[in-house]
């Protein structure tokens, strides 16, 4: 049987903290405001006058993890690269990642899949590597959100939320019977429901209106990202815990089996209030999001990378991962490390 498994995980975030009293400086808002409704202490963001892109983190995470697989980039057969951010509206930014990766010549694909974007992009990876098209894939979630919000006061449900980083595995595909024990990825659902688009987007610059896309009219704040947060936070708490509970029935396993959940960090109310109905204890959701804010596509491989280095996953354990996010789109994977 062929089965694929992760060989290596890394990450990266630019270096400038941004504290919740720093946006005080630049929208009306408060440390307690921000940390009473979502657990978020501080965010990445990158120098907001420099060139920095998706593109630029997704790299320096992607070296990070093919060292941490002890795999060299020529042996990648497949870059697949998650993020609502990208550097361009086209060519896609994974196109942009293999060009500073040095890879030409093969693939680069881009998942457009917002929060759900990681677990979307291992799925396919996992399909690729089980169907002997390839050995080796790169799969990166990465984003620079802060060059894209309203830093001020009108956008600020949104801002404080976001922050930027990259994270990225190193899949391969393995040969033999896995037992119980085996590392290895064993399970994905995917799932999305369009009727939903609109209560999370970016809704300009778009062509689904007539007339000239970059009419300045339409500029109004449309280029920023709109949020309903209470229909996300009720939709989020309500399928990430049946999401979970797909792959573990799908799996045999029960919520006792797992080691380690590493959910997606949009909120930290949200995460809590999936482990209460599911009655996880606290001590086994690994959550970043006080350091790092909602990373989107990079939350879970970012996850993972500071589980691991911190010493809280360790090879053999049994890990579930959930998320939702903009689509709406949801999403679970159950995997040995
Ligand atoms: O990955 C998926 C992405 N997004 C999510 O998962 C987000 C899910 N939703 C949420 O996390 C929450 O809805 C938020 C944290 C975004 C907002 O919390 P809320 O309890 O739903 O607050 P609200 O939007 O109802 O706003 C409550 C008040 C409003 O003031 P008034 O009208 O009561 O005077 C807002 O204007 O809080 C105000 N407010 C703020 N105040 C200080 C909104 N944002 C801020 C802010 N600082 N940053």
């Amino acid at each position: 049987m062929i089965y694929s498994k992760f060989l290596g995980v890394g990450s990266y975030v630019p270096p400038r903290v941004w504290t919740n009293q720093d946006l005080t400086s630049l929208m009306d808002t408060s440390d307690e405001w921000i940390q009473q409704r979502t657990g978020i202490k501080e965010r990445h963001w990158v120098d907001q006058d420099s060139a920095t892109c998706t593109s630029d983190l997704a790299l320096e995470a992607s070296v990070r993890a093919l060292e941490a697989a002890n795999v060299k980039k020529e042996e990648i057969d497949l870059i697949i690269l998650a993020t609502l951010s990208p550097d361009h509206e086209f060519p896609g930014t994974g196109c942009f990642l293999q060009s500073k990766l040095d890879l030409p010549g093969i693939p680069a694909l881009d998942i457009r899949q917002q929060c759900t974007g990681f677990i979307y992009g291992i799925s396919i990876a996992d399909q690729f590597l089980k169907s002997k098209q390839y050995k080796k894939v790169l799969v990166v979630g990465a984003e620079v959100h802060s060059k894209g919000l309203d830093k001020t006061t009108r956008g600020r449900d949104v801002t404080v939320l976001f922050g930027d980083g990259a994270g990225a595995v190193v899949m391969g595909a393995e040969e033999g019977a896995p037992d119980e024990k085996t590392s290895r990825l064993i399970n994905t659902f995917l799932h999305a429901d369009g009727r939903f688009a609109k209560e999370l987007w970016v809704p300009e610059p778009g062509l689904a209106h007539p007339g000239p896309r970059m009419a300045p009219e339409r500029f109004d704040g449309r280029e920023y990202p709109q949020m309903n947060g209470k229909t996300v936070f009720t939709y989020a708490t309500k399928k990430m815990p049946e999401v979970l509970m797909e792959s573990l029935s799908a799996a045999g396993k029960t919520l006792e089996d797992v080691d380690l959940f590493i959910f997606h960090q949009a909120n930290l109310r949200i995460n809590e209030m999936v482990a209460k109905q599911l009655r996880i204890p606290e001590e086994k959701v690994y959550n970043t999001i006080s350091r790092f804010g909602n990373t989107t596509a990079a939350t879970i491989p970012l996850g993972i990378d500071e589980a691991v280095k911190s010493g809280r996953l360790k090879k053999g354990m049994l890990v579930a991962s959930a998320a939702f996010g903009a689509g709406f789109t949801w999403a679970s994977a159950l995997y040995r490390w």
